[in-house]
């Protein structure tokens, strides 16, 4: 949820760790602050609100020093305030500490520290790390053995970053569930939440796993564990660029992600598709043909809008490769004792691959011995690293906090492991043929959707005083109602309910009047008849309805107020067009009203705490 990042290395350490603030801010934007070590003395800055008001607190006062931490803040213990804004410091100003997690002890920890002396200032339940830390590294023990010991007495989840005015070009960093990085530069070292941060300065990442300390200096860098053993890890080189992750000419991040699709969605798609053999090519899987016909069980799970996506897969998998399947919201499962055995594969869904949720659901069915693959956008997430295998989604970098083309990466993801599984069991090649089709003329058929941006914006203005939309939708397209809704909200705060169609009928249509705009997602698939009834029904009672339809459509559209045309696809395929309307509908509607749409309130990237 935080963002972290630090530096030590010749050049001034304050500017630089701003720089890599910004490009962390998606993950939290509440309060920011940066502590610099500079002539015996730590100098905190910090600042209520975006990074933005930090800097300007700054300007003309950068401190001096060439080693710093910072940080940008998503709350979870204390109002978010300039006092609780991190980093926070230890009783003498010694040491300062970012934090990024929860301390679930918190409570007990800081009635004992303020017992043996310790002054607390803050709110927050990171203050007594840095407590903690003190008492060790006051009496003389080097920064990453007091940071060692201090971790030792703390539950719950961390990636925490220190620096002292004792080791004055040292940064101690460590990490328990939430992510961390070392980024290995010349002459010079970071660390930070992810590579996004320190892009500009180098590729070559070392990235941390739970129980490990990091110790950085100018020239070196060492990873320990818990008991200050020195590890021997591999450095990965990051292939993104920073051009990949500018707004590259957009508004907002969120339309430079929806028009991206047709890439995105080609490069999920590419040196996969095996047309002749009506079959798909997946590297990652790590499970012979073997291990996934013992598979008699899936079990889908995942948060937010992978959840979503998570839904269609499970459509996919009954209809096409006929295992059972369940989906799952990954908070839930990892709490209800779940069923699954060495026979049950269960998959993870998550753009950013560090969802805590989605990671603890997947853990905890690798400990009761399912197979656990996870399809993840981010290349060394957490969750990539830790599951048996996996599919990359290879959407590129995605900044907007609302999901776009992760969610129709994920969808063409599923089809691919969908089509794998159901060609090992009773899917025939020529239906094989069909699906690998359609899945390879999907980036064009997206282009043809959204070059109806201008059509959909236009749909939008006459919706913006709309206090209350309903998203209806049948089959594949019900997890698209869901997720229209789920984008209207996140980004515009109109409330918006998805539904499937039909169940309309036992509730929701007690709120249609002349001031509902109702929108469905009616392609011409197997339901289609079926909802042409729902739509009749909307109309009856004077709902207003906008539909999202296939080309060449005469029923539902005639009945509709407003329409949105996208071309024709296979029944499992349609989410990946229908969906983009709806991406467009909130994107548009929340910019004329005014609201923050690549950073909505209250909401962060990744949600790293539970
Ligand atoms: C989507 O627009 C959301 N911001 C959110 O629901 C997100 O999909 C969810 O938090 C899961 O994230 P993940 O895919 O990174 O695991």
């Amino acid at each position: 949820m935080c963002g972290i990042v630090g530096y030590t290395g010749p050049r001034p350490a304050a500017a630089l760790v701003l720089e890599g603030l910004k490009r962390l801010e998606y993950r939290g934007y509440d309060s920011a602050g940066l502590a610099v070590v500079d002539g015996g003395r730590i100098e905190v800055h910090k600042a209520a609100g975006r990074i933005a008001v930090l800097e300007k607190e700054l300007t003309g006062m950068m401190p001096a020093g060439r080693t710093a931490i910072a940080h940008t803040r998503w709350a979870t213990h204390g109002v978010p305030n300039t006092t609780n804004a991190h980093p926070h410091t230890d009783c003498g100003g010694t040491l300062a500490l970012v934090h990024n997690g929860i301390i679930e002890n918190a409570g007990v920890l800081r009635p004992a520290l303020t017992k043996r002396g310790h002054v607390f200032r803050s709110e927050t339940d990171t203050e007594v790390l840095a407590h903690l830390v003190e008492e060790l590294h006051g009496k003389g023990a080097s920064l990453a053995d007091a940071v060692a010991a201090a971790l030792q007495q703390v539950e719950g989840t961390y990636g925490i970053a220190v620096i002292s005015t004792r080791e004055p070009d040292t940064v101690v960093a460590a990490r328990h569930g939430s992510p961390l990085l070392v980024a290995v530069g010349n002459g010079e070292n970071f660390i930070a939440s992810d590579a996004s941060a320190v892009l500009a300065h180098t590729r070559s990442v070392v990235y941390l796993d739970d129980g490990e300390i990091a110790v950085i200096t100018p020239g070196d860098y060492r990873i320990l564990d818990l008991s200050s053993v020195e590890k021997d890890k591999t450095v990965t080189q990051v292939d993104w660029d920073l051009a990949t992750i500018e707004r590259g000419g957009h508004p907002h991040f969120m339309l430079k992600e929806i028009m991206e699709q047709p890439e995105s969605l080609r490069n999920t798609l590419r040196g996969r598709l095996l047309e002749d053999e009506g079959d798909v090519r997946l590297g990652g899987l790590n499970l012979s043909d073997a291990d996934l016909l013992q598979i008699n069980r899936i079990v889908i799970t995942a948060c937010g809008t992978s959840w979503h996506a998570a839904l269609i897969g499970e459509y996919m998998m009954e209809e096409l490769a006929r295992i059972p399947t369940e989906v799952e919201y990954a908070s839930e499962f990892r709490y209800r004792n779940p069923i699954v055995d060495e026979r049950t594969l269960v998959v993870g869904i998550s753009q950013s691959g560090e969802t805590a949720d989605t990671l603890a659901a997947l853990r905890e069915a690798k400990r009761r011995g399912a197979r656990t693959l996870g399809l993840v956008n981010v290349v060394g997430s957490t969750i990539a690293r830790e599951v048996d295998g996996g599919i990359y989604l290879h959407a590129g970098p995605e900044i907007g906090v609302a999901s776009t083309k992760a969610f129709t990466s994920q969808i063409a993801a599923l089809a691919l492991l969908t089509l794998k599984m159901g060609r090992l069991r009773a899917l025939s090649i020529l239906q094989g043929r069909e699906v690998v089709k359609g899945l390879a003329r999907l980036p064009e058929l997206v282009e043809r959707v959204l070059a109806k941006a201008p059509e959909v914006e236009r749909i939008a203005e006459r919706l913006i005083r709309a206090g209350n939309v309903l998203y209806l939708g049948r089959g594949y397209n019900f997890p698209v109602a869901l997720e229209g809704a789920l984008k209207l909200k996140e980004i515009s705060y109109v409330h918006a309910e998805g539904y499937p169609a039909a169940e309309m009928k036992h509730g929701p249509i007690a709120l249609i009047d002349d001031l509902m705009p109702v929108v469905f997602v009616a392609p011409k698939d197997a339901v289609y008849q079926k909802v042409v009834s729902n739509v009749e029904e909307v109309k009856a009672r004077g709902g207003r309805v906008i539909t999202v339809v296939t080309e060449g459509d005469s029923g539902v559209a005639k009945l509709a107020d407003q329409k949105i045309e996208i071309p024709e696809t296979l029944d499992l395929l349609t989410p990946i067009l229908t969906v983009l309307p709806l991406q467009l509908l909130a994107y548009y509607m929340a910019v004329r009203r005014g609201c923050n749409v690549d950073q909505p309130r209250n909401l962060a990237k990744s949600v790293t705490v539970e």
